[in-house]
């Protein structure tokens, strides 16, 4: 979800109105992909190096966070939506943290769309932590090293159990992947918009998906 700061400056306002506006412009996203029976969406919100912002900036977007935890809860309740998250969420605040938790517990059962937020994600810090776990298994003797496969690996990310995406929507017309998902992008299509995020609507939603409908999914192949 980037593009946030640019969309204030050019407003003449302040970085975090563009992240007040972006969290805004979640509430269509999630609809439009209930409407268009998209059954996983993972957003961006917080990267494990944006904790290197100015300190207002950073507090500002965990108040954020906190309200819209606040502010959602009972809309995620009622559209069926069922909320994750992945990342260091230990690096959250107290209170914040708490709160996500509650609000992933109460939605635990919905079936409508699974809403996974990333969070001090860092998709390198992902990969390291599996590769510990798969370390530590190994030693304790229960993972023999050979029988390691790709699943393996599958299996130790925050995202085990989940598929792989099919869409990467990029906002704000960067090509980058800045860190996100690595290992499960491999075969993702990527579609690149030049929409700031807090512009981003349901139609640059639905014109991606149909961008996407129309890619020819190879996998390597001819
Ligand atoms: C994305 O908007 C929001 C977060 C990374 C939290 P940016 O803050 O990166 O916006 P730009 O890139 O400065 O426009
Ligand atoms: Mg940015």
């Amino acid at each position: 979800m980037d593009g946030n700061g640019r969309w204030a400056r050019e407003r003449g306002l302040p970085r975090i109105e563009g992240h007040r506006r972006g969290s805004e412009a979640v509430r269509a996203c999630t609809a439009g992909c209930i409407e268009a029976g998209v059954k996983n969406l993972t957003l961006y919100a917080f990267s494990k190096e944006n904790w290197q912002r100015p300190a207002d900036e950073v507090q500002a977007l965990m108040g954020l966070l906190d309200r819209f935890l606040v502010e959602r809860t009972a809309e995620i309740l009622e559209q069926n939506i069922r909320l994750r998250a992945i990342g260091h969420l230990q690096d959250l605040p107290e209170k914040g943290r708490r709160r996500l938790e509650d609000t992933i517990a109460k939605s635990a059962g919905n079936t409508a769309l699974n809403l996974t937020l990333a969070l001090s994600y860092s998709s390198r810090a992902e990969i390291t932590d599996a590769a510990r776990a798969i370390a530590r298994a190994a030693r304790d003797g229960t993972l023999d090293p050979e029988t390691i496969t790709e699943d393996t690996v599958s299996s130790h990310l925050y995202t085990a159990g989940e598929p792989d995406p099919d869409l990467l929507i990029r906002t704000s017309g960067e090509m980058r992947i800045s860190n996100f998902l690595l290992w499960q992008l491999s075969y993702t299509e990527i579609v690149v918009t030049p929409k700031l995020w807090p512009e981003f609507t349901k139609d640059d939603l639905f014109a991606a998906v149909r961008e996407y409908a129309g890619r020819h999914r190879r996998y390597g192949g001819i």
